[in-house]
């Protein structure tokens, strides 16, 4: 069955990489992430936003996650599988989803003020964890896709509030903001210019005054120059994008940063082969053949980022 985050995030924290964290939408999505984590030997947290739950439907996901724990098998490995709520807005839908079999859940109210987002993290933790099911709260505020990113950003985690933060909420994991954004346009950059580096000193300070608690970043896709080329190549536009270096993620990965959120590559991946044989065979038409491609060039991104990034490739 599914497992919790509890042992996938203790088992990071002591060997120093991160658990993938994959969201999906339909089944090629959620086939191509277990069976990469499957080959690749890697714990996975499968994760739906709210509007991803709506997208598949509540009759559905329970049984896509309980065939998720079974196609992983059928792939010659049971890892270990987390099906997680991303994101989530209200006590209503995390209880709604920790009442239909979700392992855990996310409540996001860092736009409120700390003392809102404790009440009301304080509330999913004690329903939650009278269930067993884990919980990830955030503490700063993601710059918004349409943000310069500067060095005035005013919305970083301020290290000196966690602490009063974990002890108020009893939350298992934590979301920080250090520079990273959601989406495909984290960073408008003008040729030859480079992404700025992530705060890692923001989170060498959370990392000092909570040792061993697990940190989760959140937008943290490279948006990866191939994909985004073969896109444009093939009929689409997207300029001037970046997103976070391998690098980058690397070092998070070795760090106190047990759990790393990937959507938009996941999408890039896809689109781009679609795209491409809409080009080359026009007269295609059944989803089989281009979907099964786009499946395929998932799981071979998922494989990457668990052994080259990640580190979560060969830990089962
Ligand atoms: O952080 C949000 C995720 O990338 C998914 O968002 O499913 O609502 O588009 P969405
Ligand atoms: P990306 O948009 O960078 O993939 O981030 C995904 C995310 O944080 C989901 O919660
Ligand atoms: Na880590
Ligand atoms: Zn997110």
């Amino acid at each position: 069955g599914l497992v919790n985050t509890s042992a996938m995030f203790h088992q990071a924290m002591e060997e120093r990489f991160a658990v993938p964290a994959y969201n999906f939408n339909n089944m090629e999505q959620l086939q191509a992430i277990v069976i990469g984590c499957a080959r690749s030997a890697s714990p996975v947290i499968l994760q739906v936003s709210g509007s991803a739950r709506s997208y598949i439907g509540t009759a559905f996901l329970p049984h896509m996650a309980a065939a998720a724990v079974d196609l992983a098998k059928e792939h010659g490995l049971a890892i270990p599988i987390a099906l997680h709520l991303d994101h989530g807005s209200d006590f209503e839908l995390a209880k709604d989803c920790i009442d239909s079999g979700f392992s855990s859940v996310m409540i996001d109210a860092s736009h409120h003020s700390f003392a809102d987002n404790v009440a009301l993290t304080r509330q999913v933790v004690e329903y939650a964890h009278a269930r067993e099911v884990t919980v990830e709260a955030e503490l700063g505020v993601l710059a918004g896709i349409e943000d310069e990113v500067s060095a005035e950003h005013s919305s970083y985690t301020r290290p000196e509030e966690v602490e009063r933060f974990l002890e108020q909420t009893g939350v298992d994991s934590l979301a920080i903001s250090i520079g990273t954004s959601h989406g495909a346009y984290k960073f408008k950059l003008q040729p030859g210019q480079e992404p700025p580096p992530l705060r890692f000193d923001i989170l060498e300070e959370i990392e000092r005054r909570v040792p061993g608690f697990p940190i989760v970043l959140h937008g943290a896709s490279s948006v990866t120059p191939s994909h985004v080329a073969m896109i444009n190549q093939f009929g689409g536009r997207m300029d001037n994008t970046a997103g976070i270096p391998e690098e980058q993620l690397r070092r998070a990965a070795a760090s106190a940063v047990c759990k790393v959120n990937i959507d938009s590559d996941g999408r890039l991946a896809m689109t781009a082969v679609i795209r491409k044989i809409f080009a080359e065979k026009p007269g295609e038409f059944d989803p089989r053949k281009y979907l099964g491609p786009a499946r395929e060039e998932l799981i071979a991104m998922v494989i990457h980022k668990n052994r080259e990034v990640l580190g979560s490739a060969g830990r089962i």
